[in-house]
Order: structure tokens, then sequence, then C-alpha cells
């Protein structure tokens, strides 16, 4: 007679034990919440969700998986956009929401400590508490937890001038597939004591290790800071041609993004929208026209400091070629409503279909050609598909661009490849901040080396040898 405790009655009773049944869901409406990504592109069902309190059931839960091979999704938020945070296969679903807890937020030693499902929302609330900031920010921030962000060494909209999670990261807690517990929470600048865990962690996507705890470096709190949203029009207008429009305004908002961070101290943030992206989120949200309503494309800049930025601003944009009209918001509920304008684009390209979100980087010279290029390649891709919709935006201030396909099926990915191959051959990156997860994995061998690839392999091997963690994502499968 086979083993009760080999079967699905034993991992169900260890998972049980470790979390307790109320945390431990198998119910199919339970689940679906944790079944599917924010993308609605990705997902599948998932053999039971458990939801441990801290760090000693999450590395329970890891034994149990260990020990019956099971494959585990860590899961935060559930705002990734790569697929990465979801089942595939039946999949056990880690979610750390519970481990919500700010530990401690220091103002004068500049160091958050918090548990791995804290919202960056909370966090960035008791950072503010404390006058000070993460120095990190990105709009699905009421729901995007730390560990999610570590995990996917998420951007944002200060990455210019702060880094991306990684360069904000003092140190983290994280549990390995075998359950051992790692940590490095002093947060000190200086401590070369060995091989870098945390950095190791950060962008491994859930392959590594279960993120328990992360501590943040914090910024202090700007006495002031200043948003202008900036209409532009490019040399080509008036021309007939959308993508030539989409080239100039391109090379006009890079030319006036070099100018500003030239000549204004402390700019933060520096965003691109272009007309049909606005158009689109005016539809969605009802939001009243912007600044310069017929303009090709909008640049949105903040910049902060100990000094009024205003007048830095006024003098850079003025006379600068391509500007068609500039509204300002100095105070906080002005500058909210000329963020909405770009923070709005993720959910207004999600009621016109399941995108395909392709989030690249460009050497900054290689951007405007890029972006004018793209879609008539995406229509080639798609043998001149006539029900597809191209929606470009992006963090223009380090290249950043966010290229969405609306229009081919999920699992369609003649476009994606096409815009991928254009990306590398112009010395790009085919995952500039949302990470690889399955949505990109099996490019990964055209965007990184040989040898590089067999690194990534080998520290997999070490850390998970059984191969449990977030199966499928970030490493191309062996041929
Ligand atoms: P999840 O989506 O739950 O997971 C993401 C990945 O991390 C998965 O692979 C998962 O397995 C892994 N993971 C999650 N938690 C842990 C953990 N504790 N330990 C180990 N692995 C873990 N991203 C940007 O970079 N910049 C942006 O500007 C940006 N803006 C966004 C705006 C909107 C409206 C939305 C919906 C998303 C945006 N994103 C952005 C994407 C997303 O918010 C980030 O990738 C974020 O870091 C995901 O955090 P999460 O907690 O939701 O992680
Ligand atoms: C953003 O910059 O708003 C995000 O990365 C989300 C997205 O790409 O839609
Ligand atoms: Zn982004």
């Amino acid at each position: 007679m086979a083993d009760p405790l080999q079967g699905p009655e034993g991992f169900l009773a260890a998972l049980n034990d470790a979390v307790g049944p109320d945390n431990c869901l198998s119910d199919p409406d339970l689940k679906a919440s944790y079944e599917l990504d924010w993308t609605r592109r990705f997902g599948g069902p998932a053999l039971v969700v458990v939801r441990p309190a801290d760090t000693a059931e999450v590395a329970k839960v890891l034994q149990a998986c260990n020990r019956f091979h099971l494959g585990v999704v860590p899961q935060g938020g559930n705002t990734g956009l790569v697929g990465g945070s979801v089942p595939r296969n039946g999949e056990v679903v880690l979610s750390l929401t519970r481990l919500g807890r700010v530990i401690s937020c220091d103002g004068d030693e500049g160091l958050l400590v918090a548990e791995a499902g804290t919202t960056l929302a909370a966090a960035q609330a008791a950072a503010a508490g404390v006058h000070a900031e993460l120095g990190i920010d990105l709009a699905a921030r009421d729901s995007a937890t730390l560990g999610g962000m570590v995990a996917t060494n998420a951007g944002g909209i200060h990455v210019i001038r702060h880094g991306p999670m990684r360069a904000r990261l003092g140190g983290l807690e994280v549990v390995l597939a075998d359950g051992t517990v790692a940590s490095r929470l002093s947060g000190l600048v200086k401590d070369n004591v060995g091989y870098d865990l945390a950095q190791l962690i950060a962008g491994s996507e859930g392959t590594l290790g279960v993120v328990t705890k992360v501590v943040l470096h914090l910024v202090p709190a700007p006495l002031f800071r200043v948003t202008a949203l900036i209409g532009l029009e490019g040399a080509g207008h008036c021309s007939p041609d959308p993508d030539e429009r989409v080239r100039s305004v391109s090379q006009v908002a890079l030319a006036l993004a070099a100018r500003l961070r030239r000549r204004v101290d402390g700019i933060e943030a520096l965003e691109l929208v272009f007309r049909e992206g606005m158009a689109l989120v005016r539809e969605a949200t009802g939001l009243p026209a912007p600044p310069g309503k017929d303009a090709d494309a909008w640049l949105l800049v903040e910049a902060c400091g100990g000094q009024d930025p205003t007048g830095m601003l006024a003098d850079a944009v003025e006379d600068a070629p391509g500007v068609t009209e500039i509204a300002v918001g100095d105070h906080a509920a002005a500058r909210a409503r000329l963020w909405a304008y770009r923070e709005r684009h993720t959910e207004a390209i999600a009621t016109i279909g399941v995108p395909h979100k392709l989030d690249l980087t460009l050497p900054l010279k290689a951007l405007a050609e890029f972006a004018g290029a793209v879609r008539p390649a995406i229509s080639a891709a798609l043998g001149g598909a006539r029900d597809t919709r191209v929606v470009m935006f992006g963090h223009v201030g380090d290249g950043n661009l966010h290229v969405n396909i609306i229009g081919p099926e999920p699992e369609d990915y003649r476009a994606d490849d096409a815009v991928f191959r254009m990306v590398t051959q112009r010395g790009g990156s085919i995952s500039a901040e949302h990470g690889v997860g399955v949505a990109k994995r099996d490019f990964v061998t055209e965007a990184r080396s040989p040898g590089d690839l067999e690194v990534m392999r080998r520290v997999k091997n070490a850390l998970d040898p059984e191969g449990i963690l977030n199966p499928g994502v970030l490493l191309p499968p062996v041929h």
C-alpha cells in the first residue's frame, strides 16, 4: 500500500502544519486571485496557496516543498508584469502578504527595516514619518511589496537619481529552498565580509530564495518638489507618417531631457508619453485635456531639493526647441494631477485588451530611431494584422521604453521576438526593470552570453539543487 505521507495527504498535512489550515487555501474560489497575473496574460491553477506569517513558517513551507519536490511560486503583491508571480504547472503559491510589518524606520540612521510583504506605500508612509523617502517609487505602490521589488530589482520613476531597487538595498533576510535562513540585516554601508548576499538575491525573481526581510537606505525628504508636464512637437509634426512624428518628437524629448539634466539641479524623473497613449488615458479615465493638447508627446519632469527649482526649470525650458505648452505643479495635489497622465497608462492599456508588455532599454542615441521603427516592425512580424495597437511610453531619462502590443494572442510571440531582436541589435536590453519571468525566458539565450548563462545555472543549482523555486522562470530550459 502507498505510504499516505508521501502522497497528496502527506504534503497537504505538512503545509497545513507549517501555516495552519486557515492559511492553506485549496478552495478554487479562494485561490483564484493568486492564479492570474496583473496583465491577464499568464497564470494557471495552483496546487495550494500558503500564507505563512513569519520567517519560521516560510522555512517550514520550503522544507516541506523541498522534501516532496513541489514547485513553489513566491508571490508578493502580484503586480509583476512578466508572469513570474503566478503558477504555470500546478505549483504551490507562497504568498508573502502576511509578512507586512515595518520593523524599524530611523531617519537619522537613514534605514528602514521591514518584512518582505510590506507594501511600497506602507514603507513610504513610514519613511515620511521620519522626514525621509525611499528614493524609489512606482505606480503599483499600493500593492507591490518590498520583497517583490527586490526579487524583480524594480525600477520606477526615480531611477535616474537614486537607482533601481538594488541600489536602495542595505541588506535582507532570505530563506533558501531547503529552509536555511540567511540574513544580512545590519544596513552597514561598508561591510566587505564575503559575497554580497543582498545583491545576489536582487533580481533573482524568486528562483534563488524567498526574501522575508528587507533593509532599505533612506534619503532625506526634500523641502521643495516641482513637477512640469511639457507638450512637445517634433520637426516632423506635419508629416502624414505617424512613425516619423514619433521618431522626431522622441528626438526633441531626448534633447530636452539632456538640457534639463545639465541646467536643473535635483532632477528626479524624466518620463515620456506619446499622443496615442495620452488619448487612451483620457478615454479610459476621463481626465481633462493636458497642456498643449495637440502635442505629439509630453515630457514629464520632476525636480526637487533644498531650494525651489521652479526658476531653474522655467529658464531651462524657455526657448527650448519643440516645446508647445507647459503646466507646472508645485504642491502635492497639483503634482498628482500631472502625474496621472503618465501613471494611468498601465490601467488604460489594460482596458483595450491583454497586452504583451515589452519593457526595453535602448542606448539613448538609438532610442528615437527605434521608437519610429518599432511599429512597422511589429506590423511586419504579424503579417500586417489590422487589429493590433501599439502604445508606448517610458522612463526616457534612462532609455527605458515600454512597448505595449495589444492584439496578438497571449501565446503568440512573433511580435515580441521581432522587437527583442531589434533591441539586442541596437545594444539595448530586453528587460529594463520588469524582469524576465516566463514572458522573456526563451529570449534570454540571445540576450546573455553562454558563459554568463552558465554562471546563472551554477548559482541556481548550488542554492536550489531540487529546482523547486519558481521553476520555468528566468532561466531558459537546457535542450
Ligand atoms: P509579485 O508580482 O508578486 O512578484 C514578482 C516576482 O518576484 C515574481 O517572480 C515572484 O516570484 C517574485 N517574488 C515576489 N515576492 C518575493 C519574495 N518575497 N521573495 C522572493 N521572490 C519574490 N515595475 C517597475 O520596475 N517599475 C515601474 O515603474 C512599475 N510600475 C508598475 C505600475 C503598475 C500599475 C503595475 C501593475 C506594475 C508596475 N511595475 C513596475 C511592475 C511591478 O509592480 C514590479 O515588478 C514589482 O516589483 C512587483 O512587486 P510584487 O510584490 O507585486 O511582486
Ligand atoms: C510603468 O512605468 O508605469 C510600469 O513599468 C508599468 C508598465 O509598464 O505598464
Ligand atoms: Zn516602468
